[in-house]
């Protein structure tokens, strides 16, 4: 029998964290390091975030196997294959402090793979100019995570998981029971309402500043390289809700090579290690396809190139059985493979059945990463004070598309910069407050529908889910148009009045069918719905093919019209877009990207 709570517990902390991944705990790492009391909440358990199944590696030019490499290399290759639509600031910061943030886990005691002299071994992953990616067998973010569980450990800094956050708190939604210094009229963030799954119980989370650090949206289509319980866009949809804007939102990433069989394996990721250790892509008349798409690097091309010659592979009837193609190592020597493949290897002889050394393996497309997301500044602040975000929820470092190995760097990157900018704001908090850590709030609730607006569920929401991740796959998947992108916006719109009109909500603070999976369901459903509809909008406004957005109707770049971002704003409650052009980059990396950097070869699919 679960003890039912009347009053929601609270919780205090200086910086409150929501998000355990790698973004998230190097953020709390330096947060704590500035003197603040940090508090971790996340979704799923604890040193079981999605960061684990990031496999091949993290990008830095250390220059070990190619010496020529450098950092502007290594941030003209991101810009490039982002098509020009990042920051390049942003994309500066991430590829100058690649090395310090790469060493960093060195001296933390991440075992990356050596040469026998000692050198760091560094591999190549897709469209990189140079030997970059540094990895820990093919399981480098789990071994991440566990540096960085340690280091959070170290520092006594507390994790509480099995929470799932349904609404952030700003001054406007907060009546404070004891006042802790004078209110500003400028809106602020105070904390987090949300649940704990297991115990059941609502709690409130109260702070001086708050980092989201919470993955991205790619659990929104049906077949994707996240697990079934992650990656819905709960955070980017909080963000949006609170008044933040949105970019860049019709970015999705597929990567080329996800499990397509059995079918409980669909879209698990098959690493673009496998490639970059020799791997090659074959149709089922055993071509050897990539040449027809990007002869220069073949199955190293870029990964949206190699994601749409897939595809087109599959649509096509070159696929295989199971609607795959095949890809090949087993001209590799075993001991390479063991070696440096150890999870694929177990993954696929666990789950398929086959010993990756002597079959090939069976892979397609999936959605693999969002590039859109919360726009910050180039210190990861939002537009909303105290309010801070980091990794895969933020946008414009990566801009169309996502060099492989950049997102583990981003992580730890930008974690450093928002945790430590989280921690110095919380202190001049503190210090002007003089009371310590803030005080408890109350939440402001006036009406029964101020409190439905937080916290509701609806009757059998996995009915949601499975609609919504099949029409994404099939209207605003790896090739759009028009047509599919307008049918795909008119059921989303239809789903959402129909989700809301079912609503069942709670009395105060009061969960009270003991029944928590289903409100957690309910509300990935309420967020995978803000973000299909900016996803929609957003595909459908980008008149052209840029990155991972191809428009089968709008077959080229259109550099003259299109290099702008597409901002989603809350309007009451309307979604409106806005444009605005791209920065224009200044200074020497424009110059190498001029002289250099050879445009991307663009194919026009079947
Ligand atoms: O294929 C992979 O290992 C993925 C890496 C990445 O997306 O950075």
């Amino acid at each position: 029998m679960v003890e039912k709570k009347k009053n929601p517990s609270l919780h205090s902390c200086d910086v409150l964290i929501i998000g355990g991944g790698s973004a998230g705990l190097r953020a709390a790492i330096e947060a704590h390091d500035t003197g603040a009391h940090v508090l971790i909440i996340s979704k799923s358990r604890k040193g079981d975030p999605h960061t684990v199944l990031a496999r091949g590696g993290i990008n830095a030019a250390l220059g070990t196997m190619d010496p020529e490499d450098n950092w502007m290399m290594h941030a003209a290759d991101t810009l490039r294959e982002g098509e020009l639509l990042a920051d390049y600031e942003r994309v500066e910061i991430l590829c100058k402090s690649a090395s310090g943030a790469v060493n960093k886990l060195v001296n933390w005691g991440a075992r990356f793979h050596r040469e026998e002299d000692g050198r760091l071994t560094q591999r190549f992953f897709g469209a990189h100019t140079y030997r970059r990616t540094v990895f820990y067998e093919d399981w480098t973010g789990e071994e991440i995570i566990r540096v960085l569980m340690d280091q959070v450990d170290q520092r006594g800094i507390e994790i509480i998981d099995n929470v799932y956050i349904t609404k952030l708190l700003k001054s406007s939604d907060v009546n404070r029971e004891e006042s802790a210094g004078e209110e500003t009229e400028r809106d602020e963030v105070k904390g987090a309402l949300g649940i704990n799954i297991e115990r059941k119980e609502i709690l409130i989370f109260e702070c001086s500043s708050l980092i989201l650090a919470t993955g991205g949206y790619t659990r929104v289509y049906s077949v994707s390289s996240s697990r079934i319980f992650e990656n819905y866009g709960e955070g980017v949809a909080l963000a949006y809700e609170a008044g933040v804007d949105l970019v860049d939102m019709e970015m999705v990433q597929f990567h080329p090579t996800g499990m397509v069989w059995p079918e409980k394996a669909l879209g698990t990721l098959a690493t673009e290690a496998i490639r970059g250790e020799g791997g090659i892509l074959l149709n089922s008349k055993g071509e050897r396809f990539m040449k027809n798409y990007y002869p220069e690097r073949m199955e190293l091309g870029p990964r949206d190139i190699v994601a749409r010659a897939n595809y087109n592979e599959i649509v096509n009837g070159r696929g295989t059985e199971h609607g795959g193609v095949w890809l090949d190592v087993t001209h590799l020597s075993r001991e390479k493979i063991l070696d440096r493949l150890p999870t694929m290897y177990e993954q696929f002889k666990k789950i398929d059945g086959i010993d990756i050394s002597k079959e090939k393996m069976e892979v397609g497309p999936t959605a693999h990463y969002s590039m859109g997301g919360v726009v910050v500044d180039i210190r990861c602040k939002t537009k909303i004070s105290g309010l801070f975000a980091v990794g895969e929820v933020i946008s414009q470092i990566h801009g169309a598309n996502r060099l492989g190995g950049n997102s583990l760097l981003d992580t730890v990157v930008f974690g450093k910069i928002a945790g430590d900018e989280a921690g110095r704001l919380a202190m001049e908090v503190r210090e002007k407050s003089k009371t310590g850590t803030p005080s408890l709030l109350r939440l402001k609730v006036n009406n029964q529908e101020e409190f439905e607006d937080r916290i509701f569920e609806v009757k059998e929401p996995a009915k949601f889910r499975n609609e919504i991740q099949e029409l994404m796959k099939q209207n605003a998947g790896i090739i759009r148009d028009e047509t599919k992108l307008k049918n795909g916006l008119k059921r989303i719109l239809e789903l959402k009045k129909e989700f809301y009109s079912k609503r069942s909500t709670f009395k105060e603070f009061k969960i009270e069918d003991d029944n928590c999976e289903n409100v957690v369901l309910t509300w990935e459903v309420k967020s995978s719905l803000v973000i299909c509809e900016a996803i929609i909008r957003c595909a459908l406004m980008r008149q052209e093919s840029r990155g991972a957005h191809y428009r089968s109707d709008f077959p080229k770049m259109n550099e003259k019209e299109w290099n702008v971002n597409i901002y989603c704003r809350k309007d009451g409650k309307e979604m409106v877009l806005l444009k605005q052009n791209v920065k224009e980059i200044k200074g020497p990396l424009a110059d190498l990207l001029k002289a250099h950097i050879k445009p991307k070869h663009h194919r026009e699919f079947e």
